[in-house]
């Protein structure tokens, strides 16, 4: 039996995770122990990803809460080390690019545990993003590395990281979106209470650093926003990071034009983005989840990761934040196509890695 330590902590690792939990059930000779760094703790944030996706209940919960990037990364490392220890894995597997992921693979690597990153070659390279540090430091300390497309294994042999270790599986984040192909969430409350016509209307996400952090950036964002909902309606479920900004802006246009509601979990996301017209968003997962259901997006940041989007025609970013920036890219992006393809890979990224982890001899 191969003992695999997966660590998550943060919203969309949630999501990754619960398709390969169940790819190690599967194949019956990986047993997983899941630790819980506690970096998302509202009800909103984790407990729901966690019921939904039945993923099972964490072994271990770290509790470490928010704190700044040091003292977050800090807190996980001290008290990730112990239960390494205790645990013992043969491997440790973490996702994509939060503080949780670079703490868990620099506390693991140290202690000689090989470690094996799910999301692994993805660059902006803009290394003002937190998120752009963590992924080229994780790919650095890890054994086994999973680039989702072809782009990030090319961006792996650019800084070295090549062989028989690295292997393009797919995106997990596909693999979760065909396992909820026939469910049908249920999203009519969320659009009759704001009096919202499905496929008329924009779905809007903004958490990341670099637009929140700068408080005129976010002001002139969301006056952007408003523009838009002048022409067509804006629905926003939001981040407590922003929820607790914006309260403090002072933005020309009133944002009582915009409809905000709670954050939402991963099937009415879901349900939302099949329902809605075009996704506006800085979230990675959102802009993949737009492709998977066709839907235009628009990334509300200068630069994107998933570059073979933009290469398609289904995502454009947007070149500056000021407002009529903003409105107008999502507004000429309203009712456009790209390109059918499949970048992505075959939807069972998730057997891919378990398989790669059984059969590897680290
Ligand atoms: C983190 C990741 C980001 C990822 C996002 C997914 C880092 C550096 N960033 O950003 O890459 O896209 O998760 O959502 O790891 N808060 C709550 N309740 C919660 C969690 C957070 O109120 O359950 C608030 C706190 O005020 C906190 C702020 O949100 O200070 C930011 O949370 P944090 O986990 O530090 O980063 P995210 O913005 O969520």
């Amino acid at each position: 039996m191969i003992r695999v330590c997966t660590v998550v902590g943060a919203r969309p690792q949630f999501v990754k995770a619960s398709v390969v939990s169940r790819a190690f059930k599967d194949r019956g000779d990986i047993h997983e122990t899941i630790i819980h760094t506690g970096q998302h703790y509202d009800a909103n944030m984790s407990t729901v990803f966690f019921t939904e996706l039945g993923i099972p209940n964490p072994d271990h919960n770290l509790g470490v809460g928010s704190a700044r990037h040091g003292a977050q990364t800090g807190r996980i490392m001290e008290r990730l080390e112990p239960v390494l220890l205790n645990v013992g894995p043969d491997c440790v597997l973490v996702y994509g690019d939060t503080n949780s992921t670079l703490a868990a693979a620099v506390v693991a690597s140290k202690l000689h545990f090989p470690v094996a990153h799910v999301e692994a070659g993805l660059r902006s390279f803009n290394r003002r993003m937190p998120e752009e540090l963590n992924r080229i430091l994780t790919d650095h300390c890890s054994t086994l590395l999973f680039p989702p497309t072809e782009r990030a294994k090319a961006n792996l042999a650019a800084e070295g990281i090549v062989g028989d270790r690295v292997r393009q599986v797919g995106d997990v984040m596909l693999d979760v979106a065909k396992a909820h192909e026939t469910i049908i969430p249920e999203v009519e409350s969320i659009l009759a209470n704001h009096r919202l016509v499905s496929g008329a209307f924009i779905l809007a996400t903004i958490h990341r650093a670099e637009n929140t952090d700068d408080p005129t950036r976010l002001a002139s964002i969301f006056d952007g926003l408003a523009r838009v909902a002048r022409v067509i309606p804006v629905l926003i479920p939001v981040h407590p990071r922003t929820r607790s900004i914006i309260s403090t802006l002072s933005s020309e246009s009133s944002l009582e034009s915009i409809f905000m509601i709670e954050p939402v979990g991963y099937l009415s996301m879901l349900g939302l983005v099949r329902s809605c017209a075009l996704v506006a968003t800085d979230s990675g997962g959102l802009q993949k989840e737009a492709f998977f259901c066709r839907k235009p997006c628009v990334t509300l940041r200068s630069e994107t990761e998933w570059v073979e989007l933009v290469e398609l025609g289904w995502n454009r970013t947007v070149p500056n934040p000021a407002a009529d920036c903003v409105a107008e890219v999502i507004l000429t992006s309203l009712g456009t196509k790209g390109t059918d393809a499949a970048p992505y890979g075959d939807g069972r990224a998730s057997s891919h890695i378990a398989a790669a982890i059984a059969e590897i001899e680290f």
